[in-house]
């Protein structure tokens, strides 16, 4: 039995249900925008960019911490760090059809995560002074001069004390063997800035370099109780010379008058007596 009742309330609910349906996206329009904005609107172009960055960034990490001891990322890691860079100047440079991949990835949200990273990569090269290696003048980044210089004298020192550590037990002879190549290192790197730590300005590979010469040649070999014999020795010296004047003072003071003044007394005495007697003699 049809009751027309229950088939008024069926159509009833079916034709709302239809309308529910099919005007979805009218009534939320915001709903359909969110579920899709992470894969539509984003051009492909950046989404290419933006794996090339994260691969670059994964590359320079891998790099720098193979390489954090001893520090010679500065000098092992730079292709990573100029494509990096590169890839980041092209994320922020491009733009595809009117939107910016810039605006898509960086700053778009509270945690920003592209360009933490990117500044997390920049603050370890800089901290490092790691530009300070290179010489940036030409189309790519080469070794610095003083760079080079400064490796090669520091290889001469490493290898001096390496082989004569092996020939002689005694410290004090390698001490004396590599004094010369040392003390040219210490001078050079000092001439590269102007604290004696070279925190200031030096690129890390070389600061790093230095501490550990330094390191080995004042507590591993104990070379600088050599420095100090001669030290002593010119304390001595000045001591016992700028004591002579008081010396020679106190010497005219008190000996020459005493001596002088029995010889002046004994000779008159001596004389008196002798002109006496002779005196005597003829009267
Ligand atoms: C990352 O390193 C790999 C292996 O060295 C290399 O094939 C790739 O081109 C590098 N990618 C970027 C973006 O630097
Ligand atoms: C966006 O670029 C694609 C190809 O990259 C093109 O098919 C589309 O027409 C462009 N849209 C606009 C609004 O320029
Ligand atoms: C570095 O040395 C090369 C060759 O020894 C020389 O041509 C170049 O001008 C030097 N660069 C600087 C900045 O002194
Ligand atoms: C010590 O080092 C100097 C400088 O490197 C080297 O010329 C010399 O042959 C070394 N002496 C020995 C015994 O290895
Ligand atoms: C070198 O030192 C070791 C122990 O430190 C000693 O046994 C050896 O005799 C020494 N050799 C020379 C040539 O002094
Ligand atoms: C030099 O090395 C010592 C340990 O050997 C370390 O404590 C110090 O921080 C280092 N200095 C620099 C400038 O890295």
């Amino acid at each position: 039995m049809a009751n027309p009742i229950m088939l008024f309330l069926f159509c009833l609910c079916y034709f709302t249900r239809s309308v529910e349906v099919s005007d979805e996206n009218k009534l939320f329009p915001h709903l359909q925008y969110i579920e899709n904005s992470h894969t539509l609107p984003v051009p492909e172009v950046c989404t290419e960019l933006l794996n090339n960055f994260a691969q670059s960034a994964s590359n320079f990490t891998l790099c720098s911490i193979k390489n954090a001891w001893p520090v010679t990322l500065c000098k092992e890691c730079i292709d990573q760090y100029v494509m990096f860079k590169s890839k980041y100047d092209e994320l922020l440079k491009t733009v595809e059809n009117g939107t910016s991949c810039k605006t898509i990835y960086i700053s778009h949200d509270r945690l920003d995560a592209v360009l933490e990273y990117y500044n997390g990569i920049l603050n370890v090269w800089e901290k490092g002074n790691c530009n300070a290696c290179y010489d940036w003048s030409g189309p790519v980044p080469v070794l610095s001069n003083d760079t080079k210089h400064f490796d090669k004298m520091f290889k001469e020192t490493m290898n001096c004390i390496a082989t004569n550590s092996t020939t002689t037990n005694m410290s004090d002879e390698v001490c004396e063997r590599c004094m010369q190549s040392y003390l040219q290192l210490d001078l050079f790197y000092r001439s590269l800035s102007k604290d004696s730590i070279g925190l200031d300005s030096v690129c890390f590979d070389i600061v790093d370099s230095m501490n550990t010469t330094r390191s080995i040649w004042s507590k591993d070999l104990n070379c600088c109780k050599l420095r100090k014999t001669p030290e002593v020795i010119f304390l001595v010296c000045t001591g016992i010379i700028s004591f002579l004047p008081i010396l020679f003072y106190v010497a005219v003071r008190f000996c020459s008058p005493i001596r002088a003044l029995p010889n002046i007394l004994k000779e008159s005495r001596f004389k008196q007596s002798f002109l006496r007697s002779s005196s005597g003699r003829i009267n």
